[in-house]
Order: structure tokens, then sequence, then C-alpha cells
């Protein structure tokens, strides 16, 4: 097996590269496809997690970034911006750090996770928060890139980099279980990523390596959920922060996706992510941060409805890295990181209550 060389060079031929484009990369994609076990019990599915916390800065943000900072290089770019929930500053600063840029990060002020917060400073990003959420940061993002000589890095944008890069994950997919599941399963934010799912798996299939295309179920936090109500939603509020976004960017995108694939969307109470994070950590040794749970959550939520039939092949993205959002974790960990023994065998043993 030769070594995995990053999406641009894995898909190149899906991409918008050409030979003088330099390719800026760590390495991201080729991410596990891992069963999940308990939901396939169950769900007498076939559950299979698509765990993209494994990418170079911990989130499926690396493979959008790859090719969007690799299209500015080519274009001669010095300065970029992005407005971001974590995620996507965190991979825009370390990736246009390795090209030489200066990435400039707008985050909702006291509203990103810490370490998300860490990774843009120590990738060397100017970090600017903003006093608003997440949808003025991607307004004030978009006022500076038509203003002023930076280039937006956001999947936002129109040139549509950030997607095509992101849609490798649907053909990764493909690629290990040799055709679409019927069934895919992920969180919804600013709305690209179910977007760019749905173009790969329907540009894959048009190419004859997938016989179908599958059933696209988005989730979003319930306050967090505009989608899903049909309106923006002015203050957004949810523990998951990551996708805490009141009027996606990617909205018709994303309706389009579920309308073509005859798929849904619905809406999880915090509490359920919380709780469907907790059980992949425990059930399936896969930590993920909040929003990324969205997706287990919402098989579960789905299953109790009497909404998933047996014998399907179900794939769910879970988006990022649990140690990115350590203070939630914990939070909810409560009394159980406060047991504290002597260095003594018998004391341990009885304060574990062994035998
Ligand atoms: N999961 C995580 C961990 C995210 O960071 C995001 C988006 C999503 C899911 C939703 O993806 O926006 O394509 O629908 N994070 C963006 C950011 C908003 O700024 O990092 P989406």
């Amino acid at each position: 097996p030769r070594p995995w060389r990053g999406v641009v060079e894995e898909y190149r031929s899906w991409l918008p590269v050409g030979p003088e484009t330099p390719v800026i990369t760590l390495g991201e994609g080729g991410t596990p496809l891992v069963t999940s076990g308990w939901l396939s019990e169950l769900t007498g599915c076939d559950v299979r997690i698509k765990v993209e916390g494994t990418n170079p800065t911990g989130s499926f943000k690396d493979r959008g970034m790859t090719v969007a900072v690799s299209k500015a290089a080519e274009a001669g770019v010095k300065l970029v911006v992005c407005a971001s929930t974590g995620n996507t500053s965190a991979s825009a600063a370390a990736y246009a750090s390795r090209a030489g840029m200066q990435p400039v990060v707008l985050v909702p002020e006291g509203r990103i996770a810490q370490g998300k917060l860490a990774q843009a400073i120590v990738h060397g990003a100017r970090l600017v928060q903003v006093r608003g959420n997440f949808d003025d940061c991607l307004k004030l993002a978009r006022g500076l890139a038509e203003e002023y000589p930076v280039v937006l890095v956001n999947s936002a944008n129109r040139d549509g980099f950030r997607l095509a890069g992101q849609k490798t994950a649907a053909f990764e997919v493909v690629d290990v279980l040799g055709d679409a599941p019927d069934l895919h399963l992920l969180p919804v934010g600013n709305a690209g990523n179910i977007t760019a799912y749905w173009a790969g798996y329907g540009e894959y299939a048009a190419a004859g390596h997938a016989t179908r295309r599958p059933r696209m179920w988005g989730f979003q936090a319930a306050g967090a959920a505009p989608i899903v109500a049909g309106a923006p939603v002015e203050d957004p509020e949810t523990v998951a922060t990551a996708i805490r976004v009141g009027n996606p960017a990617r909205w018709e995108e994303a309706v389009a996706a579920l309308e073509e694939s005859s798929g849904r969307i619905d809406a999880i109470p915090d509490e359920e992510i919380l709780a469907a994070q907790a059980r992949l950590a425990a059930r399936d040794g896969i930590f993920v941060e909040p929003a990324s749970a969205v997706g287990v959550a919402g098989l579960l939520r789905s299953h109790a409805a009497g909404l998933v039939d047996p014998g399907q092949g179900v794939v769910i993205t879970v988006t990022g890295h649990g140690l990115k959002d350590v203070d939630t974790a914990l939070a909810a960990a409560g009394d159980l990181v406060k047991l504290v023994v002597p260095p003594d065998p018998d004391a341990a043993a009885r304060a574990l209550e062994l035998r």
C-alpha cells in the first residue's frame, strides 16, 4: 500500500486544480470508517462512523481548506480571512500559515471552544473576536473581502473550492464500501458539508463509481435549527457551539440535497446531543465534540420514532475531535473526575470497589 497523499493528490481529477497549482497539504482525508457495534445492534442496520476528527487539525474542514488555500497560493494571495465557530478558523490558520500567508480569523466573542481558540493562535492567525454570533462574523468577513485585499476562505465563497474539497469524504465512503450507503446522516450548521457530500455522491454515481445515492438525513441543534423551522434564527443557542448558526449560507443547496435525496432534517435538543456524545465515546471509543454527535443523536431519535428500517447501510459523519472542547466534556463528567487516592493498592482497591 502506498502512503496517503492528501485529498488533492488522491482525487485530483475531481477537483478544480491544475498542474500549476501548488498543493498545500497536511495529508488530510483518508479518515477511518469505523463500524459501530451498538448502533448496528440497536437498529438492525450496518452502521459505520466516518471519523473526521482524525484530520490534521481535528475536523473535516481540512478537506476543503487544502483546496481553498492551494488555489489562493496559485493566485498569489497574501492574506486570507474566514468567519468561524472555531473549526474553520483552526484549519484556515494551519493551512494558510503553511502556505506562507497571513490568516485572519473572525470568531464570535466568548463562544468558541478553547481548543479551537488555541489552534488559531498557535498557527499564527490574527484572531479577532466579534461582538456578535457566527452570522455576524460571516457578514463581516464578506465585507472585508469585498473592500480590502483579503481572500475569503469560507465555504460560503461562491468559488466552491472548499465544498469541492469536502466532497472527497463521500468519495472515500464509496471507495471503502464499494457503493453508496442507503442513508447518510450528518450535522448541519452553515450547511456546506451536506451540500458537499450530496455533490460528491452525485458525481461518483454519474461516473459509474456507485450505483445509487444515499438519502441524506441532516440534523441541527434545537436552539439553532433555521432550516427545520423554515426561517432564520435571530439568537441561535446550543451547547454544540460549532453549529450555532442562525442563517446558513448554503441553505438552498441543503434543501435541494434533502429534496433530491428524499431525505429529511430534524432538530436535536442539547441533552440528546450530549447523551449521544457520551455514548459514542463510551461504547465505540470515539470521542467527538458536541456538534459532531448530532448525527448519532439523530439516528437514535429517528430509531425511537420508528423511522429507521432495519437492514440498511448507514453512514454517520462525526465531524470534529472531542479534544477540541474538553470543557463541555468535563462539565458533563461532574464528580467522575474527583476520585483521589493515596499511592496504596488497598486504598485504591477500596475506592474502586474492587472484588
Ligand atoms: N460539525 C462541526 C464540528 C463543525 O465545525 C461544523 C461547522 C459543522 C459540523 C457543520 O458543518 O457548517 O458545513 O453545515 N463549522 C463551521 C466553522 C461553521 O466555522 O467551523 P456545515
